[in-house]
């Protein structure tokens, strides 16, 4: 008590009216004071320290939902083995403290449900390709028919100042994230009903088509008919008729058995099918800037693995398809007209849906590209 005049003796204090009754009385009322000041103290020490262990606690208990709608086998399908190599990667490197938990085989419903749930924030990521059109009309620029000769070019592309361009673009005018891209591959023709040679066999034809309008002008300026269907009901639209076809590449019609549905194959190449891996934005910048980086890191990575196993599969597939499948590969003047055809059709039906120079630019970096690897 120290500086109360507690410590001095009575008659010290400077008070000759002050007994030593009050002198004491008066100490005891200054030490309740300061006890239960001390009281006090500790309380407010104890609210902060709880406080500090709950931001802590929260800060480790972070869940990252992922969404695809490919089968949870990640040998086959390269959503899944790009959403389990994700999910290690960042439990590993953060013991844990951020989870990812893995929604696989449409569990959350097809692409256009969980972009929409990942846009909202009701989850935290998917990855997906055709209905990213629905909400981002710019990612069709990257299935203009007979863009991409090859998967070096595409990768190339997608990895550079355009494909980063695209990625910015969606941050600005969505509330979701592009971290990286993967790969669905070269679409080809399927049916049931003749073998397509050329667009003239496409005549009539229904055809079922991801959930994108880019895919409904592709097949009309062929000739078909299409039918937006979501990809968990397509081996049974098939199966019961309800339309004649669908495109896809080879891989993932074998991995979806489709060829136990269709006859017919025509390895036409039309489009390259881009995966892309999103995140919602709100969800993003509130993670700490460690984080973020950790999360891209994990997610470019990730996006490897999907390329990797979908470029093996497609090695692989068309051997296995010729079990099961009548396959034809068009001449070059058979491919010159569905490429007349179908890229004309599709540019010009573009131009009036988003930014035309994002053509021009698409088309002069695959130049690039091609130029790099001597084409
Ligand atoms: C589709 O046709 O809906 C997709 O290509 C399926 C997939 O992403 O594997």
């Amino acid at each position: 008590m120290r500086g109360s005049g507690c410590d001095a003796a009575p008659g010290q204090s400077g008070t000759n009216a002050y007994t030593h009754e009050n002198h004491e009385e008066g100490c005891e009322n200054v030490r309740s004071g300061w006890r239960s000041r001390g009281l006090w103290l500790v309380l407010a020490a104890l609210v902060a320290m709880s406080l500090l262990v709950d931001a802590a606690a929260a800060q480790r208990q972070i869940t990252i939902r992922i969404a695809h709608a490919d089968p949870p086998d990640p040998f086959v399908a390269q959503k899944h083995a790009q959403a389990l190599t994700f999910k290690a990667l960042v439990e590993s490197a953060t013991g844990g403290r951020i989870r990812v938990e893995v929604y696989p085989a449409g569990q959350l419903g097809g692409e256009r449900e969980y972009l929409e749930a990942v846009n909202l924030g009701t989850i935290e990521m998917g990855i997906a390709s055709g209905a990213m059109a629905g909400f981002f009309p710019e990612a069709m620029v990257f299935d203009i028919p007979y863009l991409f000769p090859n998967q070096a070019v595409a990768w190339r592309v997608l990895d550079g100042p355009f494909g980063q361009k695209i990625s910015k673009l969606m941050e600005q005018k969505t509330n979701m994230i592009n971290l990286a891209y993967g790969e669905v591959g070269f679409r080809h023709f399927t049916n049931n009903v003749r073998p397509i040679h050329s667009p003239q066999d496409m005549q009539g034809l229904k055809i079922r088509v991801q959930e994108t309008p880019v895919y409904v002008r592709l097949v009309q300026s062929l000739g078909g008919s299409p039918t937006p269907i979501p990809w968990p009901e397509v081996y049974s639209s098939l199966d019961q008729g309800v339309v004649d076809g669908q495109e896809n590449p080879v891989s993932t019609i074998d991995y979806a058995r489709l060829y136990e549905v269709q006859r017919y194959l025509t390895l036409d190449g039309h489009s390259y099918g881009v995966d892309f891996t999103v995140i919602n934005k709100r969800f993003f910048n509130s993670l700490s800037p460690e984080d973020q980086q950790l999360i891209r890191r994990a997610a470019f990575t990730a996006a490897r693995v999907n390329q990797g196993i979908k470029a093996l599969n497609e090695a692989l597939a068309l051997n296995k398809l010729q079990q099961h499948m009548e396959i034809y590969s068009p001449t070059p003047e058979e491919l010159a007209q569905f490429r007349t055809l179908a890229q004309q059709a599709v540019i010009e039906w573009l131009r009036t849906q988003i930014d035309p120079a994002l053509i021009d630019e698409v088309l002069a970096a695959v130049r690039e590209a091609e130029a790099s690897f001597g084409i």
